[in-house]
């Protein structure tokens, strides 16, 4: 397997599923559905938690994907050999179908298979969870890797530290998990060397997830009316481990990427070059996630808030790293389409939504670049303040980071170059000011957990159909959802239109939804493929594959959606609707908030 490739991997993996009986599905968007409790998909599982519930999937209860993940928790981290902040998830699920038997059985043949990666057995160690107050040590997980005939001293019983995955929310699906790893010809670091241990002997490369539980609110855990599986593979990682490549930039999914780089720049992209290398590798892993985030099914363009504000982040680290290694202007849109083109067959809507991505880094770009100009003459201005003194203050370093998107490194060279020095300490404090605010924002935002199959939700995510369908009928057929998201009290709903939807519009929206209310339609639910929903006028976002079964849910004649649920059962339900807010979300998205009445016990 040292010469195998991310497509070869990727393709073997599903190809694999499809003959155990499983549905390929598409990867879904990397912005989560009606989840207030992340801003990106980090995992294959986070689509496909209302099926882990228990909701029926239109496909069956056996599917395989590849899904696409965003993680950005670790961002200072990216520029080494492993930290990506965008990565494929390969996995297999069962829906309360097969169990730990068959998962098992089926990761060992693909694994081991001459037909497969067909890894050799010794090199393969396993770990289990040991079992605590809340769920007995996985003995069945345990006894099925002996039975494939794993030697004892290769399966380590850890904790729930190590084994027990959940989502990133403080409820929902989870339970114990066992992984899979390669052992690397590193010595063991001591008597007690385990998967556990960071030493690098262990590398892990697969984690099949036996989902039996609901994490409560209060920590407790409730067993799940069905018992499912899922497994997740981070492809990248997957690749290098096997190839047994220094790092995830030398494997082929960036290959293609870093030859760009290296033409635009005419330096050469070289790991032992450490004035280089990490700003090459930057620059590529943050085109590259920014590329999928703005060409994806509901790609959203660089804002000031929530995955807008992540993806301007991306954008001008790339742009200063650029410039590092003197990329010219207008560089990342060009390498944007190396990335296009690379994920053509996998991520058909990179090439549908490309004339957006490559004009939103153009732009952003021009931006960032007059904002630097601006930050310099504010610069210039701070030097001139000085009177004579030889230390730029924290509070005006900050304001250059807050406001002109300088980064105290920046800050700094600068002053250098000028023989003067930069009050770093003051900087940090007005920093760690800031810090605190944003994270009470963010505490916010979990609080909910997975507030997204209650009732409440339901029937705000009903109304959201409803506000939708009244959008297209007040303001055309421009309108088309770019996100929503639903917390306890209220909806919100990003949609895309050209200027300010006028105070006589908002209320003949309201009106229609009422009177929609109102007519008290039932909510009804069909499946069909893709395209007979469409062919039937149904709306939504259309990111599912050609062929593949959807849920479309319909309110009498007031709307069509394909969606994945849950919704109320009838629209009476809702009892009322009121829009408290509309604002811009980003360039040609605006974004409504909108209130429900409270239901009658
Ligand atoms: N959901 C599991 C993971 O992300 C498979 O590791």
């Amino acid at each position: 397997m040292e010469n195998v490739t991310s497509s070869q991997l990727r393709a073997m993996f599903l190809r694999f599923y499809k003959e155990k009986g499983h549905a390929v599905i598409a990867s879904a968007s990397v912005i989560p559905e009606n989840d207030p409790t992340v801003l990106f998909t980090t995992a294959g599982m986070h689509p496909l938690v209302p099926y882990l519930l228990g909701a029926k999937h239109p496909e069956g209860t056996r599917l395989t994907d590849v899904q696409k993940c965003i993680r950005t928790g670790d961002i200072d981290e990216v520029g080494d050999a492993s930290h990506l902040t965008f990565f494929e998830m390969l996995g297999n699920w069962s829906l309360g179908d097969y169990f730990k038997k068959e998962a098992i059985s089926w990761s060992w043949e693909f694994l081991t298979s001459k037909e497969w990666l067909g890894l050799d057995p010794e090199r393969l160690a396993f770990s289990v969870f040991a079992g605590d107050e809340d769920c007995p040590a996985d003995t069945e997980a345990h006894d099925l890797w002996r039975s494939m005939g794993v030697p004892e001293e290769r399966i380590f019983y850890l904790p729930k530290e190590n084994n027990w995955w959940g989502p990133a929310g403080v409820t929902g699906p989870c339970g114990p998990d066992t992984e899979m790893f390669i052992i690397t010809d590193k010595e063991p670091c001591g008597p007690d060397c385990s998967p556990a241990c960071s030493c690098g002997r262990y590398l892990e490369i697969w984690n099949d997830v036996f989902m039996q539980y609901n994490k409560q609110a209060d920590g407790s855990f409730i067993p799940l009316a069905q018992k499912n599986v899922d497994t997740g593979m981070g492809l990248e990682r997957t690749v290098l481990v096997l190839t047994g490549k220094k790092s995830v930039y030398e494997t082929d999914a960036f290959s293609g990427i870093l030859q760009k780089i290296e033409e635009l720049c005419g330096k050469k992209y070289d790991p032992e070059d450490e004035s280089t290398v990490r700003a090459f590798r930057i620059v590529a892993d943050h085109t590259r996630t920014a590329t999928m985030i703005m060409g994806d099914q509901k790609g959203v363009s660089p804002s000031n808030v929530d995955q807008g504000y992540v993806l301007r982040r991306l954008i001008r680290r790339a742009v200063r790293m650029g410039m590092k290694l003197g990329l010219p202007e207008g560089s990342l849109a060009s390498i944007a389409q190396v990335v296009i083109d690379q994920y053509r067959d996998v991520y058909p809507e990179l090439t549908q939504n490309s004339k957006f991505v490559l004009d939103q880094f153009t732009q952003e770009e021009d931006r960032f670049q007059r904002t630097l100009r601006q930050g310099q003459r504010e610069f210039d201005k701070a030097v001139a303040r000085l009177n004579g003194s030889t230390v730029i203050d924290g509070l005006t370093a900050f304001h250059l980071y807050d406001t002109f998107g300088y980064p105290i490194e920046i800050t700094v060279e600068m002053a250098a170059e000028r023989g003067l020095t930069v009050d770093q300490e003051g900087f940090a404090a007005n920093f760690k000011k800031h810090q605190e605010t944003s994270h009470a924002g963010a505490e916010q935002r979990f609080k909910g957990g997975l507030a997204d199959h209650s009732e409440q939700t339901a029937r705000l995510h009903t109304a959201t159909h409803l506000l939708h369908a009244a959008l297209r009928e007040v303001l055309g057929d421009e309108v088309a959802q770019k996100g929503s998201n639903i917390t306890a009290e209220r909806l919100r709903f990003d949609f895309s239109f050209g200027r300010k939807v006028t105070k006589d519009e908002l209320a003949q929206v309201e009106a229609i939804v009422n009177r929609n209310i109102q007519a008290a339609y039932p909510v009804t639910l069909e499946e069909s493929t893709v395209e007979e929903a469409k062919a039937a006028g149904a709306i939504g976002l259309f990111e599912s594959k050609y062929g593949e079964r959807v849920k479309v849910y319909t309110m009498g004649p007031a709307s069509k959606e394909i969606c994945g649920g849950p919704h109320a059962s009838n629209t009476a339900e809702l009892v009322s609707f009121k829009i408290q807010k509309e604002e811009s979300s980003s360039a040609g998205v605006r974004r409504i908030k909108a209130v429900i009445g409270a239901k009658a016990e």
